[in-house]
């Protein structure tokens, strides 16, 4: 199982957000996505969950192409996703917004009901203690019956990843978990997407906390004005002098960018070669 990006492009009328990227993602790691804001980084996630339209290119998993899908049907090859914005049913308990995911288990339950009333209520009965069970791995029990809208904003952080997982999902694209987190909670959140990390699926996290970027994914793509800048282990991203550049904003364009890496890589070749 593998997601591929291949020459993908998205055109927002003059801007370019995303511009001709072509990358993987395997299974079993968790990757990372980085890069200044505007970078295009919510755009891949909202493309490959089928929340935005694709321009030019394809999105494929497994070879089959998702870019061509509807979102629903997207939702249902095992694709899940949590939002830059938290969005939640506020006004839903926290068990509720986990439960609604079962939608379409839900009708089948109406016609059981009619047809066959205890079956219904034993798969009810099922749907609640596998959502009371994901939300016990995020330490989440106690809020089971407390409205969404009235948890505090890291629990919410939290709750938006459990609803995500309700499906069991192949690919799971997370957009700033950790966003507006503290210390404590970041690290938290570390730990819950460390033992997620399963051979049966992907992981894309999008963030701009380098430490729990570092610490926590095993590849990187670091993107900027559109483009797939850099791609590698966490190390390699801090070693490479293009990123650097790019955060430090010293140039706007990408070619300028890796002009100007090479400079100073000369630069400190010199240096090296007068120290020793
Ligand atoms: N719905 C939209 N309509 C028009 N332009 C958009 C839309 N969504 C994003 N853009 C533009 O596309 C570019 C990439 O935006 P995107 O949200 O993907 O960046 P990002 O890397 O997620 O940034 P941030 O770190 O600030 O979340 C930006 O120039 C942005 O203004
Ligand atoms: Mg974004």
């Amino acid at each position: 199982m593998t997601l591929v990006f291949q020459s993908l492009r998205k055109v927002y009328g003059e801007v370019v957000a995303i511009d001709d990227v072509s990358t993987d993602f395997a299974p079993g790691m968790i990757h990372g996505v980085i890069g200044p804001n505007g970078a295009g980084k919510s755009t891949l996630i909202n493309m490959t969950a089928g929340s935005y339209t694709v321009s030019s290119g394809s999105i494929t998993l497994d070879g089959k192409r998702l870019d061509k899908l509807k979102k629903y049907q997207i939702a249902n090859s095992g694709i899940a996703r949590t939002y830059q914005n938290i969005r939640l049913f506020d006004q839903m308990s926290a068990i509720e917004n986990l439960e609604v995911c079962f939608y379409p288990a839900e009708v089948a339950a109406a016609w059981s009901e009619v047809i066959w009333p205890p079956y219904a209520n034993a798969q009810r009965r099922r749907r609640r203690e596998k959502c009371m069970e994901i939300l016990r791995f995020f330490d989440l029990q106690g809020y089971a019956d407390v409205d969404a809208g009235g948890l505090p904003y890291g629990r919410q952080r939290m709750l938006e990843i459990a609803r995500a997982l309700v499906a069991n999902p192949r690919v799971l694209l997370l957009d700033e978990p950790a966003a507006g987190l503290n210390h404590h909670e970041t690290a938290e959140l570390t730990a819950k997407l460390t033992a997620l990390r399963s051979p049966d699926r992907i992981m894309i996290v999008v963030e701009h906390d380098m430490d729990l970027v570092m610490t926590l994914c095993d590849s990187i793509i670091v993107m900027h004005h559109g483009k797939l800048l850099f791609r590698g282990t966490p190390s390699e991203v801090q070693a490479s002098t293009d990123v650097q550049l790019a955060y430090l904003g010293t140039a706007n364009d990408i070619d300028d960018i890796r002009a100007a890496a090479q400079d100073r890589r000369a630069q400190l070749g010199i240096r090296t070669r007068r120290r020793s």
